[in-house]
């Protein structure tokens, strides 16, 4: 059985002007416990509305999402807040810390609503996993003392401190220079893999896109299959990371045009 399975997956809203909007016109994915997919896209193609449908942060209009086999329609709204919970792991492009709590106090947040050992046990947990993406020695620090790539290790431990099956990550490199962005990658497909977590990355940076086993673009409100070489394969085909540009200018370059546009 899949882990997660989305059928004809439509979302609409209405606008101001009482027009409708289509983002999505029918998505089908399908992923398996432990795999890595990733999803690029032009900005406003709908990747964060269809990565917020998945993390169960928002509904679609239309179609069908099955949660280890089970409609998600079928679950009442607390049964669906604790899957999310318990279920996903969410990393954004801009990390979302709490301000004025510690990398530690931040980590151990989400053990706040974990039951049993989980919950006795959160303060060794969260520092066990913040040791886990290098940061032992900056527990105490505020997120606003870190630079950018450490305040993503400090999310990438938060979203994996109750180990979920599924770790969504919604243009994690986004706001990080190249480098950074390839050391934030590297270590979330690896802390993926560690915990068998299957990993959704989101991203308009191919670069990235290509570190996942299986590539999809979403453009005209579909999923298409898209035939990326993966890193280890062949480097020399990816095209070059945008990561150094400004996060905000979402245009892709002519090498991504092919790709994404
Ligand atoms: N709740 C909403 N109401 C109106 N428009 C929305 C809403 N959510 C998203 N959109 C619009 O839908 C499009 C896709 O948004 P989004 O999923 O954030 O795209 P992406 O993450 O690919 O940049 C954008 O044009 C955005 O403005
Ligand atoms: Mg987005």
């Amino acid at each position: 059985m899949s882990l997660l399975e989305l059928h004809g997956v439509t979302k609409s809203v209405r606008l101001p002007d009482d027009s409708v909007l289509e983002i999505l016109r029918g998505i089908d994915l399908t992923v398996s416990a432990g795999e890595h997919v990733s999803v690029v896209g032009r900005s406003g193609t709908g990747k964060s509305t269809l990565l917020n449908i998945l993390g169960l942060l928002d509904a679609a209009t239309d179609g069908e999402y099955l949660l280890d086999g089970v409609p998600i329609g079928r679950l009442r709204s607390r049964q669906r807040a604790r899957r999310r919970g318990e279920g996903f792991g969410f990393v954004f492009q801009q990390f979302h810390l709490l301000p004025g709590r510690t990398a530690l106090e931040n980590v151990i947040a989400p053990l706040l609503y974990a039951r049993g050992r989980m919950f006795w046990r959160r303060r060794t947990i969260a520092a066990d996993m913040l040791d886990r993406v290098g940061l032992g020695t900056r527990m105490d620090s505020m997120p606003e003392h870190l630079s950018g790539g450490e305040q993503q290790r400090v999310a990438i431990a938060r979203a994996l401190v109750r180990t979920p099956r599924v770790i969504l990550a919604d243009e994690p490199t986004g706001a990080l220079d190249l480098e950074t962005g390839a050391e934030i990658m590297t270590l979330l497909d690896s802390m993926a893999t560690e915990n068998d977590a299957a990993l959704i990355a989101i991203t308009h940076d191919l670069a990235v896109a290509s570190r996942a086993k299986r590539h999809f673009r979403l453009g005209d409100g579909v999923l298409t299959p898209l035939d990326l070489p993966t890193e280890d394969r062949a480097p020399d085909d990816v095209p070059i990371s945008r990561a150094d540009q400004s996060p905000a200018e979402d245009e892709p370059s002519d090498d991504e045009r092919e790709f994404v546009s």
